[in-house]
């Protein structure tokens, strides 16, 4: 199966972002990446679930929100109900990583668990067997157009490991300073999602299906 590529509208015009999330679709993208931030769980706030609910009806695309909120759980059901179809938390979001793993997936929704840079693999190792996606950060998570990580790749491959020898069909996806050059390298190392936000929206809306396919290595 190809890459997926999952643009992050943390880069789009926050003015025009239902436009945006449809040019998005019509340029190929095969999720829509939404970055939740609080201003404590991360430096920086951006959107909540109404901006989820009021996007729903501009794509049939996934929506894969990425919640960098603390503490995460009571937030599950409003996201699952403003229509994400997959829900990454991270481990440290708390308070407890089981338990949000179990409510996203009682909700109905591909549950995913995210690593921060110097959140190791071994985290996963009670984790794996429940989740659908194990997203793992290329970057320290609050910010756009950071420079990637190359210590993650090592991450990246240990990982892909532990999903083969699990026999479940889980999807790895990395999140930040993807781009032409590092993309492929993420991909050798086993990775079968790619976020990207300033490497999509480089260029402005005609732009957005070269940058995507680029991404895919076409
Ligand atoms: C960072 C976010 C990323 C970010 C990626 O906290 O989780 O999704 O938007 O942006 P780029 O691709 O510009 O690194
Ligand atoms: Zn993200």
């Amino acid at each position: 199966m190809p890459v997926r590529i999952a643009p992050s509208i943390l880069s789009a015009d926050f003015a025009r972002l239902g436009e945006e999330v449809r040019a998005l679709d019509a340029a190929g993208a095969d999720w829509i990446h939404v970055d939740v931030m609080d201003g404590h769980f991360v430096p920086n706030i951006t959107i909540g679930p109404a901006v989820v609910k009021a996007l729903r009806p501009h794509t049939a695309k996934p929506f894969d929100v990425h919640l960098m909120i603390s503490p995460v759980d009571g937030f599950l059901d409003a996201f699952a109900e403003a229509g994400a179809d997959q829900i990454t938390v991270h481990p440290e979001a708390g308070p407890h990583i089981h338990r949000s793993i179990q409510r996203i997936k009682a909700l109905g929704k591909r549950a995913g668990v995210v690593l921060n840079p110097g959140t190791p693999a071994k985290m996963l190792d009670y984790l794996i067997d429940d989740v659908d996606l194990v997203l793992v950060m290329s970057v320290n998570p609050g910010f756009g157009g950071q420079s990637f990580i190359s210590s993650q790749l090592r991450k990246i491959e240990a990982i892909r490991k532990m999903i083969d020898k699990s026999g479940r069909a889980i999807d790895l996806e990395v999140d930040g300073g993807v781009d032409r050059r590092t993309a492929p390298l993420c991909i050798a190392a086993g990775a079968d999602a790619l976020v990207a936000g300033t490497a999509t929206f480089v260029g402005g809306p005609d732009c957005y299906a070269d940058n995507i396919r680029a991404l895919r290595g076409q």
